[in-house]
């Protein structure tokens, strides 16, 4: 197989997107998420718990052993923004998920595959970690959200710095924009008073201004080739449709 691309997130949104515009007609496509994703192989794993983790990085370390293809790709879309409301107020358990999926999980994930794909020196190495605009603005409501964005972001800056150095591989973090997907339904559902800026993205839905998940993805795979520096931070918004 020439390309072998993993997707987390890939039974939704912005990841089931991804999953069906692979650029490559003959590539390899490794779903991971916790219910069936169409249009690939799954990996059933819940990435709030380490434990998914050790899964994946079997999957990433099984395939990876012999691999002699093109490309290797890991994008990690996985994320939510449960639970909305404000850091002492929201029940622990789901906010400690929330830290795991949305700030640990992409470091060590991230670390995993550049370990496993280390010695795939002949083919294109990419890994695409999904970020937001929550990295630099102020969201109450989204406070382990927007940290664990901003952690992504220094992570790719430091990760894509350091691959320079070895030749490895190209790391990215790509914001989509407000795409609309599930999470965008579960902001509008939130009650104001657990988000108060709930109406701007109301509006923005009532405006039919949300960026359909199929632009975001094929956005995001223009990205592989276009030769960013690598370490880049990258919001789709600045691109051209
Ligand atoms: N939509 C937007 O406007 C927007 C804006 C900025 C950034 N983003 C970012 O883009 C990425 C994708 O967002 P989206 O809008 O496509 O989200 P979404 O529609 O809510 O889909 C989330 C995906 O993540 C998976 N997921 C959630 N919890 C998981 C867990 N514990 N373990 C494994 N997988 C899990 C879900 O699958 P299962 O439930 O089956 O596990 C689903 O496939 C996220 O990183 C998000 O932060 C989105």
């Amino acid at each position: 197989m020439a390309e072998l691309v993993w997707i987390s997130g890939a039974s939704g949104g912005i990841g089931r997107a991804l999953v069906e515009s692979v650029p490559w007609p003959s590539a390899r496509i490794i779903g991971i998420s916790r219910s069936a994703a169409a249009g690939s192989e799954h990996l059933a794993a819940d990435l709030t718990d380490p434990a998914g983790w050790d899964d994946v990085d079997a999957s990433f370390r099984r395939e990876l052993a012999a691999y002699e293809g093109d490309r290797v790709v890991f994008i990690h879309a996985a994320g939510t923004l449960e639970p909305m409301g404000f850091a002492g107020e929201v029940d622990t358990a789901s906010y400690r998920r929330n830290v795991m999926l949305n700030a640990a999980a992409p470091q060590v994930l991230g670390h995993m595959f550049l370990a496993a794909a280390a010695h795939c020196g002949g083919a294109r190495r990419h890994l695409v970690i999904l970020t937001s605009g929550a990295a630099r603005s102020v969201y109450p409501g989204w406070s382990s959200y927007g940290a664990a964005k901003a952690a992504v972001d220094q992570w790719v800056r430091n990760v894509g710095a350091e691959q320079e150095l070895r030749g490895g591989t190209q790391v990215l973090a790509v914001a989509p924009g407000t795409v609309d997907t599930g999470m965008q339904a579960q902001i509008r559902a939130t009650a104001e008073d657990d988000f108060p800026q709930r109406q701007k993205f109301l509006d923005l839905h009532e405006a039919g201004k949300l960026t359909p998940p199929a632009q975001a993805a094929a956005k995001t795979w223009r990205l592989l080739d276009a030769g960013l520096p690598n370490g880049s931070v990258v919001d789709l918004r600045d691109l051209p449709a």
